[in-house]
C-alpha cells in the first residue's frame, strides 16, 4: 500500500459525486475514506473500488469504504455529498468523525444545509461550497466524470483556523485536478448554483429532457425562465448579493444547460431510479422562502408539487 499523506478525510455518501470525489483524492495520495450507510455495499466497494471513466481515462480507485463510523475517528475534513433529503439521517452518525479541529463541508445542492450541520459541528467549524464538477452513476461503484468546472468554498462564520483548514482543502482538490476557490461569502455562491438548479432540476425531471434539450422548446424555456425570475427576485429580497441582472442569470442558467448538454441532472437521475429527489431543497425551498417574505412563486410552486406527486406515485404514467 502507498504512503497516503497524513491528512484524514472522510466522504459522506458513496453517490455519483461522493465516488468521483474519493477516486480522484484517492489517485492524490489523500488518505481517504468514504462512509456508507449500508454495510453490505460498503464491503463491496471497498473491495471491488471505485471505477471512474471519463473522455480522457478511466481508472479504479481503493479508498477505504465502510459502514463504522468508530472505526474513523476524528478527521481533517468531512466532506457531505449525501443528497439534501439524506442530510438528517446522514448526521446523525457523523458524531465520531467531527473533532475540534475538523471541517466539515457541505458541497450539496441546494439550500438551508448549515442548519442540519450545526447539529454536529459548532457554526465555525462548518463550510459550504458548490462545485461545477459533473458525475454519473453508471452503477455502484461505477461513474462517468461528465464534465469539469470550478468548486468554491467559504466559511458559515469568520474563523481564522478554519480559513486555514478550507485553504488547505482547497489546495488538495487543486492539486487533485479539481480547480478550487476559497472565497468571503459564500452566500452569492449558493444563491447562483441555486438559480440554476431551480432552472433546470425539476424540468428536466418532470419532462424527461437532458439539461441541452430544456431550452430548446419554447415550452420549457418559458418555464425555465419563469421559475428563475422567481428565484432571482426572492435574492434581492433577502439581500444576497448575486452581481446579476435578470437578463444575466437568464444567461447564467443558458449556459450550464449549454456547457451540460448531455447530462442528465441529478434530479432527473433520481426519476429515473425512483429515488427521492432534493425538491423540498431547491423549488420548494424558494417557494417556502416566497411565502415567508412574501415574494410570489407559484411557477416554483407547481413545480414542486408535481414532482412531489409524481415521486409519490413512483414517477408511472397515472392512468385513473
Ligand atoms: O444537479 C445537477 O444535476 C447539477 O447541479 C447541474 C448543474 C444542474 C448539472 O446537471
Amino acid at each position: 500500500m502507498q504512503d497516503r499523506n497524513q491528512f484524514k478525510l472522510t466522504i459522506i455518501g458513496p453517490g455519483a459525486m461522493g465516488c468521483l470525489l474519493a477516486a480522484t483524492l484517492y489517485k492524490q495520495d489523500c488518505h481517504v475514506s468514504i462512509l456508507d450507510y449500508k454495510p453490505d455495499r460498503a464491503k463491496r466497494l471497498k473491495k471491488a473500488g471505485i471505477q471512474v471513466v471519463s473522455l480522457k481515462e478511466a481508472w479504479t480507485a481503493f479508498p477505504n469504504v465502510t459502514a463504522e463510523p468508530e472505526s474513523l475517528g476524528p478527521q481533517d475534513w468531512v466532506i457531505v455529498f449525501v443528497k439534501a433529503a439524506q442530510t438528517a439521517d446522514a448526521i446523525k452518525r457523523i458524531g465520531p468523525l467531527v473533532g475540534p479541529g475538523t471541517l466539515v463541508v457541505s458541497l450539496q445542492n441546494g439550500i438551508g444545509h448549515e442548519s442540519a450541520l450545526s447539529k454536529i459541528a459548532k457554526p465555525e467549524q462548518i463550510a459550504l461550497g458548490i462545485t461545477s464538477q459533473g458525475s454519473t452513476l453508471l452503477n455502484e461503484g461505477h461513474v462517468r466524470h461528465a464534465g469539469s468546472g470550478p468548486t468554491t468554498l467559504g466559511l458559515v462564520i469568520h474563523n481564522p483556523e478554519a480559513k486555514d483548514r478550507l485553504i488547505s482543502l482547497a489546495t488538495l482538490l487543486n492539486n487533485a485536478g479539481w480547480p478550487s476557490q476559497v472565497v468571503e461569502d459564500i452566500y452569492p455562491y449558493i444563491w447562483r448554483k441555486l438559480i440554476v438548479n431551480v432552472g433546470i432540476n425539476a424540468l428536466t425531471a418532470l419532462c424527461g429532457l437532458t439539461n441541452g434539450k430544456l431550452p430548446q422548446y419554447s415550452e420549457t424555456l418559458r418555464l425555465q425562465k419563469m421559475a428563475v425570475a422567481e428565484a432571482w427576485t426572492l435574492s434581492l429580497k433577502k439581500g444576497i448579493t448575486l452581481d446579476l441582472s435578470l437578463e444575466e442569470a437568464h444567461d447564467m442558467v443558458n449556459s450550464v444547460c449549454k456547457a451540460t448538454a448531455k447530462n442528465r441532472s441529478s434530479m432527473l437521475q433520481d426519476r429515473i431510479k425512483n429515488r427521492p429527489t432534493e425538491i423540498d431543497y431547491i423549488n420548494g425551498a424558494i417557494t417556502e422562502m416566497g411565502r415567508e417574505l412574501g415574494v410570489a412563486t407559484p411557477v416554483n410552486e407547481v413545480l414542486t408539487l408535481l414532482v412531489r406527486l409524481n415521486s409519490r406515485l413512483g414517477w408511472k404514467d397515472p392512468i385513473i
